[in-house]
């Protein structure tokens, strides 16, 4: 049995191709780094084109690189939601459209799920009940996941997610875009007390997140400051303002898993590639007797192994009648 799928809420074209085992037989990507960099930051439009000239290309390159045919494949997962609304269309019509040509399945697949899916592909003996802390460029939430694909949010970030922190603070320090893996390179071997950047809620008794104070904290500390001072000690302020979110996004956990009386947690979204955030989980868990469970990095980000990988995993555990397949920018877990 093989599951093909196709990522396209933003900025990736991806597509990847996985058996019921999880085994990953490619997982191929195009970045739209260089169609948006020039605007600091994802344009929705010229994203949709971009992925509708290269999706084509992409599922080639997948199935090249599987070793596999078209005929090989059992059914197509894509991602219905949430992300960009014109993105979304072409992955979905491309799924739909290639899923009635070989008369086979198509299944639409909320991101969120996906990123959690993609821990499964190098932990595949993780079981729920776990916590999960998916922190992303558009996502900042902590759940609890239950059997049976049921979840229950536990908080939320109440403005930016921390994806975005990162990438907004980075552009205010010159880091282009998007400066969040910019920022975890520069802070390697930095002061971490250089600066101390404000922690929104990070000690009190909520599951909720607040990244705008920190955003507002750089820009002042930007404008107060020369930009040859900025330029001179840009490793200790990119190793503060890490620190920073990493202080957040760990209290935070310690929280849900306090509530929850879990001992597990996974990690997952783009921000959890940061190698700090990786070592300090690492570190507060031994500490504290809970383990943290990361993807592996080519997994953190977007890809389409993380989509098929849950559409495979529906369709193990026969939940593929839970799917629902209109496209959809706004999409909680579970639905
Ligand atoms: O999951 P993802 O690829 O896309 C969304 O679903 O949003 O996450 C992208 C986000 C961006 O904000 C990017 O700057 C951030 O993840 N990111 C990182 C790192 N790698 C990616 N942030 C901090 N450190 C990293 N190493
Ligand atoms: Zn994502």
């Amino acid at each position: 049995m093989i599951t093909l799928g196709i990522e396209s809420s933003c900025d990736e074209t991806a597509c990847g191709i996985v058996d019921d085992t999880l085994k990953v037989y490619a997982n191929c990507l195009y970045s739209q780094i260089k169609e948006h960099r020039s605007f600091g930051g994802v344009v929705p439009e010229i994203a949709a084109r971009a992925h509708l000239e290269k999706i084509s290309a992409i599922v080639d390159e997948a199935l090249t690189t599987s070793g596999l045919t078209i005929n090989d494949i059992d059914q197509i997962a894509y991602t219905r939601g949430p992300g960009l609304m014109g993105p979304l269309l072409v992955g979905a019509s491309f799924a739909k459209g290639l899923a009635h040509d070989l008369q086979i399945p198509s299944i639409g697949i909320n991101h969120l799920e996906g990123h959690i899916a993609a821990v499964f592909l190098s932990n595949p003996d993780i079981q729920p009940p776990f916590c999960c802390l998916t922190v992303s460029g558009g996502h900042t939430e902590l759940t609890l996941v239950k059997e049976n694909f049921e979840y229950e949010l536990l908080g939320r970030t109440r403005d930016d997610a921390a994806g975005e922190a990162f990438d907004k603070c980075g552009k205010l320090l010159g880091l282009g875009y998007p400066a969040g893996p910019v920022v975890g390179k520069a802070a390697d071997g930095g002061n971490r007390k250089f600066v101390r950047f404000p922690r929104s809620f990070a000690k009190q008794d909520t599951g909720e997140f607040s990244f705008s104070g920190l955003k507002t904290s750089v820009l002042r500390y930007v404008q107060d400051n020369s930009e040859e001072f900025i330029q001179e000690n840009l490793k200790d302020i990119c190793a503060s303002l890490e620190e920073a979110i990493v202080d957040i996004l760990c209290e935070k956990s310690m929280w849900a898993l306090k509530k929850t009386g879990l001992s597990h947690i996974v990690v997952c979204g783009g921000v959890s590639a940061n190698r700090h955030l990786r070592k300090r989980m690492e570190t507060l868990g031994k500490k504290n007797n809970f383990t943290a469970f990361f993807p592996d990095f080519e997994y953190c980000t977007d890809n389409g192994a993380m989509i098929a990988a849950i559409g495979q995993l529906k369709k193990n555990s026969n939940m593929l009648h839970l799917t629902d397949d209109a496209v959809t920018p706004w999409l909680e877990l579970g639905k």
